[in-house]
């Protein structure tokens, strides 16, 4: 699988997971420069916060549990080339780090939910530890096992969804919800690489995902990658392909699921969902827990990236629309629960009615 995100130490160590040997070593994140796929695979290493925070936000690093595994590895970066007079200070700095960080990208809850789970991993260990030292390594630690989290929750969503494809079904996603997306096989696509690797090929269709193409770019670049059957089509064309009974399914990711099951995710993904309905195609959405907040009783609350309007006047370079046009660039749309045929996660597929069923995944604390 690729490593989109993963930690490089000094000694040219590339891990994606905590081992004691790490303890006191230096590092740094790294991540793939998704912003020039699929032309090239270069990477950028960085323990600049700034720098991290505009990886996040200028899209170098996306997807939904990609982002948060980077915050959580790129905090541990920046904190660990400082040093602190103070465990008092030391905390400070790591609160702060994690505020920069959140704000980066507001629509994804897993940013925010690993970025706390770090701070409060901290806060319970300075309890017991006072040594700055043995922190900084707790705080790698911490961010390397929400990487190597999402690598298990990525198995394990694939398991459970590859339950619902069958030799030869055409399959459409939207945007990108792989590899790329994740510290492994991805949300959406990982039923599709688990068919796979048992046998089973599925034609997929990757919508193109205007306006940043990570469908074209991404999606279609990661599966042919992988010797996966893979079509790109332009997003206005996904009607015209369910009408000619091409598609069997659809999977998405998420970006962030309300506690009745609605669910923002790349902007189109709602439009997909009516098509869908329209043409009686089951529409999955496939994430982990770490991706619903149930704080939020329903979608109308989830925050929606407003992005800038050159991405969609000037992109990739070329002017495609008038100067003095007005544009509007949400990232993001919200498809209700009532679209929604099931909801794969980790720990299986959830049907409708989804309220209670979400409730017992999460318990209190906000964890599985
Ligand atoms: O703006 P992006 O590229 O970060 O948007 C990504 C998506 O919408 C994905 O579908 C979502 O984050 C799930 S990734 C497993």
């Amino acid at each position: 699988m690729l490593d989109p995100v993963s930690w490089i130490c000094q000694d040219g160590r590339c891990v994606r997971e905590f081992s004691t040997d790490l303890c006191g070593i230096p590092g740094k994140l790294r991540l793939i420069d998704q912003t020039r796929l699929p032309m090239e695979l270069t990477y950028i290493e960085t323990d600049d916060l700034e720098e991290i925070y505009s990886c996040i936000k200028r899209l170098v690093v996306r997807g939904a549990p990609a982002i948060g595994c980077a915050a959580a590895l790129g905090m541990a970066a920046v904190i660990r080339k400082q040093t602190f007079a103070t465990p008092e200070e030391f905390i400070g700095t790591v609160n702060e780090a994690a505020i920069r960080l959140a704000e980066s990208r507001p629509t994804a809850v897993n940013l925010c939910w690993a970025l706390d789970r770090c701070v409060n991993r901290i806060a319970a260990e300075s309890f017991h530890s006072k040594n700055v030292c043995k922190l900084k390594d707790v705080l790698l630690e911490e961010a390397l096992n929400i990487l190597a989290e999402d690598i298990q929750m990525c198995r394990s969503i694939g398991r459970h969804g590859m339950a619902l494809l069958k030799e030869g079904m055409g399959v459409l996603t939207h945007c990108n919800a792989g590899a790329l997306a994740t510290g492994d096989y991805g949300t959406a696509l990982a039923p599709i690489y688990s068919a796979q690797e048992n046998g089973i090929r599925v034609k997929v269709f990757s919508d193109e995902t205007r306006p940043l193409l990570q469908g074209s770019r991404l999606t279609a670049w990661e599966l042919v990658q992988a010797g996966a059957d893979v079509t790109t089509i332009c997003d206005n064309m996904a009607a015209q392909v369910m009408k000619e009974g091409r598609v069997n399914l659809v999977i998405v990711g998420a970006d962030r699921i309300a506690a009745n099951g609605d669910t923002a995710n790349k902007i189109g993904t709602y439009g997909v969902a009516i098509l869908a309905k329209f043409h009686n195609i089951p529409f999955y959405v496939a994430a982990p827990y770490s991706t619903i907040d149930i704080t939020l009783p329903d979608g109308s609350g989830i925050p929606i990236e407003q992005r800038s309007p050159d991405e969609v006047r000037n992109g990739f370079g070329r002017q495609t629309a008038p100067s003095e046009v007005k544009i509007y660039n949400p990232a993001f749309d919200v498809t209700p629960n009532n679209l929604i045929t099931g909801i794969i996660t980790e720990k299986g597929i959830l049907t409708p009615p989804f309220k209670d069923k979400i409730a017992s995944l999460i318990t209190p604390g906000g964890q599985a």
